[in-house]
C-alpha cells in the first residue's frame, strides 16, 4: 500500500506529463527500448511510441514502464498520419544530409523524437514528413551512438533549451513548473 506521499507524488506526476513524445522505429533491441523508455519517465515525456515493435525490455526500463504510457502503432505511415491529425511536429533524430546539428536545433511546439532502428535508421517516409532532422555531432570514429544514448541527448537537450527561453526558470523548482513553461510556449 503506497503511503500517502507516494500516492501524491504519482497523481502529480500522471498530471503534469509534459507535452512532447518520443516514437522508436522497428527497433530490434528490446534493451533500448526499455533504457530510452527509462530516461524518458526520468523527463515526464507524455508517451513513447512504439512503430512496427510490441515488446521491450522491462528490466532495462527499471519499472518506468508503469508510469509511463507507451502504445503501438503497427507502420510507419499510420503514425505520420495519425502525428499529423494531432497536430505533433515531428522530429526525426538521426544523421542525414539535411539534418540540422543538435547544437543548433531550435525545437518546434509539440514534438514527437523518433528515432531509428539499430541497422536501418529512421526509415525515409518519416525523415521527409518531420518537421526536423536533428543530429548530434560526433568526432570519434565508430559511425553512430547507441540509440537510447541518442535519444536520451535530445531529450534532455530539449528540456534544456525549454529552460533556457525563459530566464526566470533556469532550474524549474516542479515537475509542474516545468508543465506551465512548456505550456506557455506557443
Ligand atoms: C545505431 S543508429 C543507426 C545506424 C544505422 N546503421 C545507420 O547507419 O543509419 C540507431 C539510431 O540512433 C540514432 N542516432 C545514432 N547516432 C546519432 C547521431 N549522431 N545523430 C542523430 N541520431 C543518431 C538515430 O535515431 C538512429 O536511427
Amino acid at each position: 500500500m503506497p503511503t500517502p506521499e507516494r500516492t501524491a507524488k504519482i497523481a502529480a506526476y500522471r498530471q503534469n506529463l509534459l507535452p512532447f513524445a518520443v516514437a522508436v522505429v522497428n527497433m530490434s533491441k528490446e534493451m533500448n527500448i526499455g533504457s530510452l523508455l527509462r530516461t524518458a519517465h526520468a523527463a515526464a515525456v507524455r508517451e513513447l511510441i512504439l512503430v512496427g515493435e510490441t515488446s521491450y525490455n522491462t528490466y532495462a526500463a527499471a519499472t518506468a514502464e508503469k508510469w509511463t504510457p507507451v502504445r503501438c502503432v503497427p507502420a510507419p505511415a499510420e503514425f505520420v498520419a495519425e502525428a499529423q491529425a494531432a497536430g505533433h511536429s515531428l522530429v526525426a533524430v538521426e544523421r542525414d544530409p539535411r539534418a540540422i546539428s543538435l547544437f543548433e536545433a531550435a525545437y518546434p511546439p509539440r514534438p514527437v523524437f523518433v528515432l531509428g532502428a539499430e541497422k536501418y535508421g529512421v526509415p525515409p517516409e518519416i525523415l521527409d514528413a518531420s518537421t526536423l532532422i536533428v543530429e548530434i555531432p560526433q568526432w570519434g570514429l565508430v559511425p553512430s551512438l547507441n540509440v537510447a544514448a541518442a535519444g536520451s541527448l535530445v531529450i534532455y537537450d530539449h528540456l534544456a533549451k525549454l529552460c533556457g527561453a525563459r530566464a526566470a526558470v533556469k532550474a524549474p523548482a516542479s515537475l509542474a513548473d516545468l508543465r506551465r513553461l512548456a505550456e506557455s510556449i506557443p
